[in-house]
């Protein structure tokens, strides 16, 4: 394991186990699994020379890097890892105009990031990387990206795999084995996560026991507009996505995280989500914002609920 002396406080036995847990399955050779392994196999042997990760498209590789077959290769793996829910990226001259506009998120995160610089990180829930390339532009030690979903673990490791970062690494992890990299992390990101979780404010203790005294959490959610300390609880669906808890207010996310022990815990940023930020694409082709929201009245859900809001948060793990 690459980062294993970059984490002396880690459970390493057990994360060592994991990763071997997670080998073997991948090495079955699932249909499941060979759907992504594929597309990864078929560019592994592609290097980019350029990269540039400091504006909004995360760009690896130029086209005139690559043969002709390698340029089809390419955009064929592409293609395969549809569809893409994050980016935009350019991928050696490929532009790839994913559902998010993630780079509005990280626009709004810029001005409260901690300094990234030789820190150890982590981005849970980190789909295909996209943020960590925009990190790596901060010069981290090691990011660590966890992501159970072998779309996008084989999307990053394909972009990477061009890319070529040894500071960035993906696992097969889920937030639920964060507990067992003790006070490991300089700064945690923990963007989109927080209403998949039944039990949040359990999911914040856990992650606070991951930080190193005196990190940084920066906690992105969905959630509900008002100004009392609510959190929205959906019969079933909410905004037609399946596996969504606690839905909070902003005051509601505040109050969680103080009682998850963070200390300095601020609300930073909160804004409507609208059709011009997650929105079909020539690269996910399926239902996106604007199917979710009541046609009639665009502040309420299709099934009657609020519409979503996205709250930004920064909290500090006391010293
Ligand atoms: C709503 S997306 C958010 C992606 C990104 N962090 C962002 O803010 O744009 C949720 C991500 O978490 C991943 N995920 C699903 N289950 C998870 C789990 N148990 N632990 C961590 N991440 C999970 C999903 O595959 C997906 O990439």
């Amino acid at each position: 394991m690459p980062y294993s002396n970059l984490l002396p406080n880690a459970d390493m036995q057990a994360i060592q186990a994991l990763l071997q847990e997670k080998a073997r399955w991948l090495a079955q050779g699932k249909k499941g699994v060979e759907r992504f392994r594929q597309p990864y196999e078929s560019v592994r042997h592609i290097r980019a020379e350029q990269c540039d990760f400091s504006g909004d498209v995360v760009k690896i590789g130029s086209p005139d890097e690559l043969s002709g077959q390698d340029q089809e290769k390419v955009y064929k793996a592409m293609r395969d890892f549809m569809p893409w829910r994050k980016g935009p990226f350019e991928v050696f001259g490929v532009g790839i105009d994913a559902e998010w506009r993630s780079e509005r998120k990280w626009k709004r995160v810029l001005p409260e990031l901690p300094d990234l610089q030789g820190k150890i990180v982590a981005d849970i829930g980190c789909n295909n990387g996209y943020y960590m390339f925009r990190m790596a532009h901060h010069e981290p030690k090691l990011v660590i990206g966890f992501e159970p979903y072998l779309q996008h673990y084989f999307t990053f490791k394909a972009l990477n795999g061009f890319a070529g970062c040894e500071n960035l690494c993906c696992e097969l992890f889920g937030v639920e084995h964060i507990g067992l990299f003790k006070k490991s992390f300089d700064v945690i990101f923990l963007m989109g996560i927080l209403y998949h979780r039944s039990s949040p404010v359990e999911v914040l203790r856990e992650i606070r026991t991951a930080m190193k005294p005196g990190g940084v959490l920066m906690v992105e959610s969905q959630g509900i507009p008002g100004k009392e300390p609510w959190a929205f609880f959906p019969e079933q669906r909410y905004a037609k996505v399946p596996g969504t808890y606690f839905v909070p207010t902003a005051a509601c996310l505040a109050n969680w995280l103080s009682r998850a022990g963070f200390a300095e815990v601020e609300i930073f940023f909160s804004h409507p989500m609208s059709s011009q930020e997650q929105r079909r694409t020539e690269w996910m082709v399926f239902e996106s914002y604007e199917d979710f929201i009541d046609t009639a009245d665009p502040s309420l859900t299709v099934e009657g609920y609020p519409a979503p809001v996205r709250i930004f948060a920064r909290a500090g793990n006391p010293l």
